[in-house]
């Protein structure tokens, strides 16, 4: 299963996959890692392991479309069979989506539906709720929406930071990505890929 792994910062779930990749647990070709700006941890992460990599930079084109139109262009030349988000932050369009068959994966740290967005750690304390998590999905064209795969539960501390939670979440969020992206390797392996309905 060919992936194209996009970033928009430190990459950490990225290099999960990268370690799972290169110790033999994940089964899967990481064809090239992408970012939507320049100077990320991500892409020096993955220009370190050897990996092909890119940036589509959002603030170099005048319009939203047009830099959805050259980031379906560069990830589809790499021709993934699945296309990960991997805080990557930043909508796509549907029909960036529909060039991938609907196969473009999305991890969140929380349990979705619950605080979709840019802050869903910072949201979960405000709210107070005791218990989040993290989610790997389908995504569509919304945020944070789309067919969920896999979540895993993680306890709020009462002394809990943002800082302090989202590193215990992101330690559950890499192991539930290695996992999700092995199970649907072997899917593909397999020839039953299939992107679940919405809804
Ligand atoms: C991850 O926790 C991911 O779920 C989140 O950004 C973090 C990226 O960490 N994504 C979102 O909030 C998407 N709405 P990383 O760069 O260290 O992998």
């Amino acid at each position: 299963m060919r992936i194209v792994v996009l970033v928009s910062g430190t990459g950490s779930n990225l290099q999960a996959v990268i370690d799972a990749v290169k110790s033999g647990e994940l089964d899967v070709e990481i064809a090239a890692v992408g970012a939507d700006r320049e100077g990320t941890y991500g892409i020096e992460r993955s220009d370190e392991a050897g990996l092909e990599t890119f940036v589509v930079n959002f603030n170099s084109f005048p319009t939203r479309a047009e830099w959805d139109a050259a980031l379906t262009a560069k990830v589809a030349a790499y021709a993934p069979d699945v296309v990960v988000s991997s805080g990557f932050m930043r909508i796509v369009s549907p029909q960036f989506i529909d060039t991938f068959g609907g196969r473009y994966l999305n991890t969140h740290p929380a349990l979705l539906p619950s605080f979709p967005g840019a802050h869903g750690v910072r949201d979960a304390i405000a709210y107070g709720v005791k218990v989040t998590g993290c989610t790997v999905h389908w995504a569509d064209a919304g945020v944070d929406t789309g067919p969920i795969i896999a979540q895993e539960a993680v306890t709020v501390e009462d002394n809990d930071s943002e800082e302090t939670l989202h590193e215990r979440i992101k330690v559950v969020e890499r192991r539930l990505l290695v996992k999700t992206l092995s199970e649907l390797a072997a899917s593909h392996e397999a020839g039953t890929l299939r992107v679940p309905q919405a809804g």
